[in-house]
């Protein structure tokens, strides 16, 4: 295991194993669990090296009780990574290391992907996700770059960042990992009392019953009948849900059968902000 905490020294290490072979990049914000876990071993799988990156990204944080609140538990962090291979590189900077005069926070034009949902309630967040995967592709130039389909929005947002900046790297995403309840993993459920974790549980039963349910009913019933279940459980104060198109994450109007269509759930329980989504079709 090899911990890297300068730009210079990480791209120093890198230059030769690009030239031997291909490298993958799996960005996290560190207080890893089993869902980061799976990025890693599937990187590792289909790399000869790969960088696994922790930095808690400032810019991408609206809220600055969440960023305080963001736990950095590095040492614990190392000994998950190194249980799945003692090859990994991880580049851990701090803020000033990242943020340099080159990497400034930038407005990008994501084409309407971050005007919903995530990026509806969190002002400036995917600008902040964008300014740092933007520079983190850049610095690592991997051959492929890992992200969850737990951060589904993040995602497609992503995509479109490498199409965007013309970044020559594959975009490969990985599904969800949950706990034993069905609850998504999530470095924030961490916070959650042990009797709202498992009542945290209802958002995935609901995203379940939401996509049997979208087989046969209009999705403005649908989320009708998931916000109706969510009022009979007020220590789950839902934000949002929506149904979007898979791709483009426009909001449903009129389902059309040659369209993949996700659902979308944001909730507030004890002040922990929990997200979850579904394929229906
Ligand atoms: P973070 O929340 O640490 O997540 C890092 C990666 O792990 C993301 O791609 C996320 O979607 C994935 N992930 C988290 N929980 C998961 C789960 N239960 N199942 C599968 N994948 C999961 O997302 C970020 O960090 C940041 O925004 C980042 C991309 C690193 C930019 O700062």
């Amino acid at each position: 295991m090899l911990l890297i905490k300068s730009r210079k020294q990480l791209k120093d290490h890198l230059s030769p194993l690009k030239k031997n072979g291909s490298l993958g990049l799996v960005p996290t914000m560190g207080a890893l669990h089993i869902g980061h876990a799976s990025l890693v071993e599937r990187a590792v799988k289909e790399n000869s090296s790969v960088v696994v990156s922790i930095f808690v990204n400032p810019t991408q944080f609206n809220n600055t009780e969440d960023l305080d609140n963001y736990p950095q538990t590095l040492t614990a962090d190392i000994e998950i990574l190194e249980k799945i291979s003692d090859q990994i590189i991880v580049f851990a900077p701090n803020i000033q290391e990242m943020y340099t005069e080159k990497v400034v926070s930038d407005t990008y034009d994501f084409d309407g992907l971050d005007k919903v949902m995530e990026g509806a309630f969190r002002e400036g967040h995917f600008n902040g996700v964008g300014t740092i995967v933007e520079a983190l592709l850049n610095l690592v130039q991997p051959n492929k770059a890992y992200f969850g389909e737990k951060d589904y929005q993040q995602l497609q947002i992503i995509r479109k960042l490498a199409e965007i900046r013309n970044i020559p790297v594959e975009i490969i995403g990985c599904p969800i990992v949950r706990e034993a309840n069905g609850l998504a993993f999530s470095s924030r459920n961490e916070r959650l009392s042990k009797k709202i974790r498992n009542e945290a549980s209802f958002i995935y039963k609901t995203l379940i019953t939401a996509k049997k349910k979208f087989g046969t009913k209009s999705a403005t019933h649908v989320i009708e009948w998931a916000s109706q279940q969510f009022k009979e459980h007020p220590d789950l104060e839902l934000e949002y849900i929506q149904i979007a198109q898979a791709d483009t994450l426009e909001p449903i109007i009129n389902k059309h059968q040659d369209k993949k269509y996700r659902a979308f759930i944001a909730v507030y329980a004890e002040g922990v902000r929990l997200i979850d989504n579904i394929a229906l079709n």
